[in-house]
């Protein structure tokens, strides 16, 4: 016998795999275009795909959904998971309900003439051009804040689109810690001699490298059976459900940075998403929790695992003897080192792993003050300018690898830089965890065996979904809350060792 509320629950599954169902035909079109959409296709393409966004739009906001949320969030007989699918389901249909159509209209008028401004004004190196849009987009933005409500501060209503419940007053004395003591690190660093890395720029054909790549993938336990992997412009990983998972990789001949390392880090956002539980298909505990753990995952694999002595251990060998004439004479010392230089630099992109958080800072302090105003947009070059020399010394000598650089702002994409940094932070307190939990780690992952690692993501991170919030997963699997003081050690044992530093 099926009671009531189970048969109102069933309904709801039903209306949130509908909404799926539309949202992952948009990711295969998105996903199709990235990779091979023949030219003469590209004008039809948006067509469909705006069709379908509006399509997903009814349904998410849909008055019969809302009345299932409602009556199901007056249920006690669900258990706890039903509950926090209810209870995640209702406040982002209540979000939704939120925008009217009037804002909505104006911010993807606004949205499409700020990207199309920002690529002129990169091109042409000047931020002036860029300034009246984006003007118009903060004004649209601090709007936006109202509208969705916050308790503390209105940038928390934009960081909570991408790492639902985190807050300024959280990120503040976290990125103070950055500032306190990744400065000072990277300056002891800058100090001592630099690694060589002139080999990794010789040529290195494309199929080998594509075929190292799979290997790589293969070897982390990437579901070929549940994923493929393609090249397009910039990589990235999409989802149509937990059976398929696609990744891409980009292939530069004469860099083999490039590839290893995008290949690592896709695919660590891959492994999560095949990890998420397929019966919890549509609902909120079968999707990923947040943008931040979501890069924790990538993080992890490229950084913690994909630069590491025992993963290079398992794996050099090959790689030297799939490119000889280049890396016979460089011995796995030398390589180890070479893949973990750092080195301030101008492109957040290109950024090492240590540096790269200074980006990251810089960008979250511009953003926060952009939206309180007590900055104007048109000061942010200098401000920009003025923080790249404070804090990784360098001078900007351009608006182009300056403030241009990133395309986010262009998009309204307010709030969603901090989730980079947060990826890294988690990653280094989950991986301590793993370390100590899984007490022949390091053995494992020496002989090529990176199962015990993944069974443990899986089993503490990805089958949960949102059934945790952030704060809530990484105090059940650590014992406390995120903590920049794990970043700090790995960094220190690491780098204190590649550089040669006396670590106190
Ligand atoms: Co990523």
């Amino acid at each position: 016998m099926i009671t009531a509320v189970e048969k109102t629950y069933k309904l709801y599954q039903e209306k949130m795999q509908e909404l799926a169902d539309v949202n992952h035909a948009i990711s295969v079109l998105n996903w199709d275009q990235e990779t091979y959409l023949p030219q003469k296709g590209a004008s039809l393409r948006a067509q469909q795909i705006s069709t379908l966004t509006k399509i997903a739009h009814q349904l998410a906001t849909s008055e019969e959904l809302g009345d299932l949320l409602h009556q199901l969030s007056e249920q006690e007989n669900l258990n706890e998971w039903e509950r926090r699918n209810v209870t995640e389901s209702l406040s982002a249909y209540q979000k939704k309900q939120k925008y009217n159509t009037e804002f909505v209209v104006r911010l993807s008028k606004v949205t499409s003439e700020c990207y199309q401004s920002w690529l002129k004004a990169r091109t042409a190196s000047d931020f002036s051009i860029f300034q009246p849009a984006l003007e118009e987009m903060i004004q649209l933005k601090r709007e936006e804040c109202e509208l969705l409500g916050y308790d503390e501060h209105p940038y928390d209503a934009l960081l909570d689109q991408f790492e639902p419940g985190e807050k300024t007053s959280n990120l503040l004395p976290l990125f103070k810690d950055v500032h306190q003591q990744l400065v000072d690190f990277v300056k002891e660093i800058s100090d001592r001699s630099q690694v060589e890395d002139q080999w990794m720029y010789k040529y290195y054909p494309k199929d080998k490298q594509w075929q190292f790549g799979l290997e790589v993938l293969e070897q982390m336990g990437y579901d070929f059976k549940a994923g493929r992997q393609d090249v397009s412009a910039h990589p990235f990983t999409t989802s149509f459900g937990s059976n398929d998972v696609r990744v891409t990789t980009r292939i530069d001949e004469y860099n083999l940075y490039e590839m290893i390392w995008s290949c690592i880090h896709e695919g660590g956002h891959a492994l999560y998403e095949q990890g998420l539980k397929q019966e919890d298909y549509g609902l909120p505990t079968g999707n990923y929790l947040s943008l931040g753990i979501h890069e924790s995952q990538s993080r992890l694999w490229e950084n913690n695992v994909g630069r590491s002595l025992p993963f290079w251990k398992a794996n050099y060998k090959r790689l030297q003897e799939a490119f000889p004439e280049n890396l016979q004479t460089v011995d796995l010392e030398k390589f180890y080192k070479t893949v973990n230089i750092v080195k301030p630099s101008l492109i957040r992109t290109n950024a090492d792993e240590l540096t790269y958080h200074f980006h990251i800072l810089i960008r979250f302090l511009i953003e926060k003050e952009l939206i309180e105003g007590s900055i104007k947009v048109k000061d942010i070059p200098q401000i920009w300018n003025q923080k790249y020399k404070e804090y990784l010394n360098i001078d900007v000598p351009s608006d182009k690898e300056g403030c241009l650089q990133d395309i986010h702002w262009s998009h309204g994409s307010l709030g969603y830089f901090p989730t980079y940094s947060l990826g890294s932070f988690y990653a280094a307190q989950f991986y301590q965890q793993a370390e100590k939990e899984i007490p022949d780690l390091e053995y494992q992952i020496t002989n090529g065996n990176m199962r015990p690692l993944l069974q443990w993501l899986r089993t503490k991170i990805h089958q949960y979904g949102k059934f945790y919030t952030a704060e809530d997963l990484c105090i059940a699997i650590t014992g406390e809350k995120l903590t920049f003081q794990y970043f700090m050690d790995y960094a220190k044992k690491k780098y204190g060792y590649i550089y040669g530093l006396k670590t106190k």
